[in-house]
């Protein structure tokens, strides 16, 4: 049985006292849930969220460099974000493979980094609007995955959470029907089984993300393929993040 798994990628949002306030809230309002919740809030926030010592809700980077240490202006380092207290962190978001030039193999190296030091990567995999119109949404995460998964044993790929997210439904308000999504999540899956087996692959989790909010969550939860979500614009408001990772009530 996989636990389902709700992230919040706050992406540039949030100062300092903002972060604070919200996660204060969320913590507790999500006690009793059964989902994982993890927020992934801007570096800048990750030490003092630290600090108030969450029960329930874990932290995420939202980026890693490919390097541990060195000259590397402006990078953070596995090692930094474990320090603070971070779990999490999201790899290969679409707006960094886009905006910040990030290829498969630089993805397949921070996720190989992030599993050294105990990191769980959040991979996120996804076609454009155009790759869909061409029919290419299987081959372009089919092609993602097995390069985000390259060199990691089957021992330690269940840590990895796969994020699908179509990148025409990032921020736009649309959204993958949950019955599109539940298929292209059940490629991914059997991706997995051919690169490890079936038992690895039913262990991995995999989430929706593209315009997640609380009118679509439980569509999106009830299919069987969809292990969680990755909420951008939702998870900024207490009241829709709340709702979203109290989809079952
Ligand atoms: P969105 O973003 O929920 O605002 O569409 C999702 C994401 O980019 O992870």
């Amino acid at each position: 049985m996989r636990k389902p798994i709700i992230a919040g990628n706050w992406k540039m949002h949030k100062t300092v006292s903002e972060a604070l306030e919200l996660c204060e809230r969320l913590d507790r309002a999500v006690q009793d849930t059964d989902a994982e919740v993890v927020v992934c809030p801007p570096f800048t926030a990750l030490s003092a969220v630290c600090g108030l010592g969450m029960s329930k809700v874990k932290i995420g980077a939202q980026n890693l460099s490919t390097a541990e240490s060195g000259a590397y202006t402006g990078e953070i380092s596995p090692v930094m974000l474990v320090d603070v207290c971070c779990s999490y962190v999201i790899i290969g978001h679409s707006e960094r493979r886009q905006l910040f030039g990030e290829t498969d193999e630089m993805v397949n190296q921070k996720v190989q980094l992030a599993l050294k030091h105990h990191l769980r990567p959040i991979v996120c995999v996804g076609e454009t609007l155009e790759q869909r119109r061409a029919d290419q949404t299987e081959a372009v995460v089919v092609s993602q995955t097995k390069a985000a998964f390259a060199g990691v044993s089957k021992e330690r790929a269940p840590e990895i959470v796969v994020a699908y997210e179509p990148i025409w439904a990032i921020g736009t308000g649309e959204t993958a029907s949950a019955e599109d999504a539940n298929a292209v999540i059940g490629t991914i899956r059997k991706t997995l089984a051919e690169i490890y087996d079936q038992e690895t692959a039913d262990q991995i989790r995999i989430q929706y993300g593209g315009s997640v909010k609380p009118s679509n969550i439980k569509e999106l939860m009830a299919q069987p393929e969809i292990d969680g979500v990755l909420v951008g614009g939702a998870s900024l408001d207490f009241d829709d993040f709340t709702a979203i990772v109290r989809y079952n009530e």
